[in-house]
């Protein structure tokens, strides 16, 4: 399992590019993103430098601990998975990718594709000097346009992206990142209703054209869940110094909620069930809410059946229950 707090290499480049930045203007900065961010609006107001800066140090350690949840998710199903090459699509400051180089030590080439100027010169700036990401190659441009040239990679990743783009562009933008998958495509985004809904939409597309779910789903069919319920996990990470200051923030660690799908091009083994809430644990019995592919089930193991008991209590909400867990 890899860590959901940003990796040591990462922390010491946005340190670097801290110093002599005012932590106050910084935090301004990152207020007026979020507040567009809130208002419906998209990336389009990170322009200079230091709104990139700011950006990356209010929502990289969160953005990387979601993409760092869901890749860990695909590799317990997938443990043999060792993807040689990576397509970052909507990459931002390269956060999935230093997450997909965290998670996959197979990972040798690194590709990224952006829209926004500013963030991918702070990509730059963060892979310099990195052992792993030092070639990472990153293209600016629409995603339509660059992706059509883009070279297909085996692991595509979109991070918080595609909520960025219109409707119609979506069906366009799923399609074209499927076809540039050579093995599995991770989308994430956040763990909203309509952050759900995109994922649903796109998982959906995909299926038609073939794809199969890693995770979450332990299959390929109809989401079993009905409005107002959505599914979507939650990603604990440590708050650094710089970031509860950035974002004026007291407590040592949040909570990102986050919804994903992994598909891939071939099937995985069959699994029993991934548990979609945190499970209660009562006196005489535990209750937990599964998926499972025979729909959604809220399965009770009573105090009395032992060893299910003692198996269930280790249950957390995101994870897959195997014929091992
Ligand atoms: C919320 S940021 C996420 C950045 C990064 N993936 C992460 O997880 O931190 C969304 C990114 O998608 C990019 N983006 C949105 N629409 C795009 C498009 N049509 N073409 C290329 N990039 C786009 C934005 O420029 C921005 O960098």
């Amino acid at each position: 399992m890899t860590s959901p707090d940003l990796p040591t290499e990462l922390k010491i480049a946005l340190n670097a590019k801290l110093q002599g930045v005012s932590r106050n203007e910084a935090a301004g900065r990152a207020a007026l993103i979020s507040q567009t961010y809130r208002g419906g609006g998209n990336s389009v107001t990170i322009r200079s430098e230091a709104d990139a800066l700011a950006y990356a140090l209010a929502r990289m350690p969160a953005t990387y601990a979601a993409v760092t949840a869901s890749l860990n998710a695909l590799c317990e199903i997938r443990p043999d998975f060792a993807p040689a090459s990576l397509l970052d699509v909507g990459a931002g400051p390269g956060t999935a990718t230093w997450a997909a180089a965290e998670a996959l030590p197979s990972l040798k080439r690194f590709a990224l594709l952006d829209a926004n100027s500013a963030l991918r010169e702070l990509a730059l700036d963060l892979g310099r000097d990195s052992a792993r990401l030092g070639n990472m190659t990153y293209e600016r441009g629409e995603a339509r346009a660059a992706l059509a040239n883009a070279e297909a990679a085996d692991l595509v990743v979109a991070s918080y992206m595609i909520g960025e783009t219109g409707e119609a562009e979506q069906s366009t933008l799923a399609e074209l990142m499927w076809a540039k998958a050579r093995d599995t495509l991770l989308v994430v985004e956040p763990g909203t209703p309509a952050g759900y809904a995109r994922i649903i939409a796109l998982r959906k597309w995909l299926i038609a054209l073939g794809a199969h779910v890693v995770a979450p789903c332990p299959h390929d069919g109809r989401c079993p869940l009905q409005p107002p319920d959505w599914c979507h996990f939650t990603q604990r990470l440590p708050r650094s110094r710089a970031h509860k200051q950035i974002k004026g923030a007291e407590l040592p660690f949040e909570d990102e909620k986050f919804s994903y799908v992994a598909l891939t091009r071939a099937p995985v083994a069959p699994y029993s069930a991934r548990v979609l809430a945190q499970p209660a644990v009562g006196k005489v019995e535990i209750s937990a809410k599964l998926c499972t592919p025979e729909g959604l089930v809220v399965t009770k193991v009573p105090r009395r059946a032992k060893a299910d008991y003692a198996r269930a209590r280790r249950w957390r909400w995101g994870d897959a229950i195997t014929d091992q867990g």
